[in-house]
């Protein structure tokens, strides 16, 4: 049995990057494994967002893990910033994590590019908090998308090293994960790149189906293939990629046979990924809109969750707290 943890930011809406990168194996997961899902609330504040959408952003949160097929009763659902000791133990992380190797990290270098007049030290140390996520519970797998890898890479460097300076096993060395399979990079549908929140570029478990059409027929492609077995632009091997997620096999050849014959029209393309992406993601945003409209749920799964996640986290942080030398007088 493994330990699993993940989280997703609740910078907005979920979009298909974060289904496909870290939620769709949940449902499967949490029977046969002990997991812990976490809306990482802290980590969206590298962005400032206005005080009073965080808590509408996390109850959306909720609600689309919820809607994705996470059992509460199965699995621990609860918010980052209802478990302290994840903050004691980031803390304590902070002390082992040297600043030139944070600043080295890519998903830092970017997000300096990104957000050149807001580089708080909050964007620096996030892996360290999500270190602090991830081993609080002494996880083994961590469900990710591939942008994580290096945050992964992080958590087990800092697991290893808290545990050589301690002389103990405290931690294991929580393997990034995504059930078996390769870990998943979803495109946007602008032409280059990952799907993000950010981005403008992503298509939300939210999404109603007029907005999915719109958003898939303004997707960016090229001027079409002109020679037989042409090699694809990325625009359009993006949309192949979305396509081979949510559309059936024998779809996505067709099209593909049609690109490498020169006949195919991006338009009959799109028409087909945006029905299929309706036909997806139709039965969970019903679900999202059933969750969002019963918060007397909500708060409980979030209140039982909070204090199943508290009551691991606190078993760790003795033990950590022991092996750092802190003795009660
Ligand atoms: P976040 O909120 O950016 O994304 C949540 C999850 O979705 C995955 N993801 C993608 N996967 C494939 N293609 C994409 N285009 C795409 N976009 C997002 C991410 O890889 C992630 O798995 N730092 C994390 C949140 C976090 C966390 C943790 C995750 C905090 N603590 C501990 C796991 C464990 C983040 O910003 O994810």
């Amino acid at each position: 049995m493994d330990i699993v943890v993940s989280g997703i930011r609740s910078t907005g809406n979920l979009h298909l990057g974060n289904y496909f990168g870290a939620l769709r194996n949940f449902a499967r997961m949490q029977h046969e494994n002990r997991c812990f899902f976490f809306i990482a609330d802290y980590h969206s504040l590298t962005t400032h967002p206005i005080p009073a959408d965080l808590h509408g952003n996390v109850k959306h949160v909720l609600a689309e893990y919820l809607a994705c097929g996470i059992d509460p009763l199965a699995a621990t659902i609860y918010l980052q910033s209802d478990v302290p000791e994840v903050t004691e133990l980031y803390l304590l992380l902070n002390m082992i994590s040297y600043t030139g190797e944070l600043e080295r990290t890519t998903t830092f270098k970017d997000k300096v590019r990104n957000q050149p007049d807001n580089v708080n030290a909050g964007l620096l140390t996030y892996p360290v908090l999500m270190a602090a996520d991830i081993i609080i519970h002494k996880a083994t797998r961590v469900p990710v998308g591939k942008d994580q890898q290096p945050h992964l890479e992080i958590t087990r460097k800092l697991a290893r090293r808290f545990n050589t300076l301690y002389k103990s096993e405290c931690f294991p060395e929580p393997e990034a994960y995504n059930f078996g399979e390769k870990l998943v990079k979803i495109p946007g549908l602008d032409g280059s790149g990952k799907m993000g929140k950010s981005e403008g570029n992503a298509v939300y478990l939210a999404d109603d189906e007029k907005t999915i059409r719109k958003k898939v027929m303004r997707a960016v492609t090229d001027s079409g293939p002109s020679a037989p077995g042409q090699k694809m632009s990325e625009p359009v091997r993006n949309l192949f990629t979305i396509m081979g997620f949510v559309s059936q096999p024998g779809t996505v050849q067709h099209f593909k046979d049609q690109y490498d014959d020169c006949t195919i029209r991006y338009g009959d393309l799109k028409k087909q990924l945006a029905e299929d992406l309706i036909i997806f993601i139709r039965p969970i945003r019903s679900r999202i809109e059933d969750m969002l409209a019963n918060e007397a749920y909500l708060a409980r799964v979030a209140a039982e969750g909070a204090e199943k996640a508290r009551a691991s986290a606190a078993q760790t942080i003795k033990e950590v707290r022991e092996l750092i030398g802190f003795k009660p007088f």
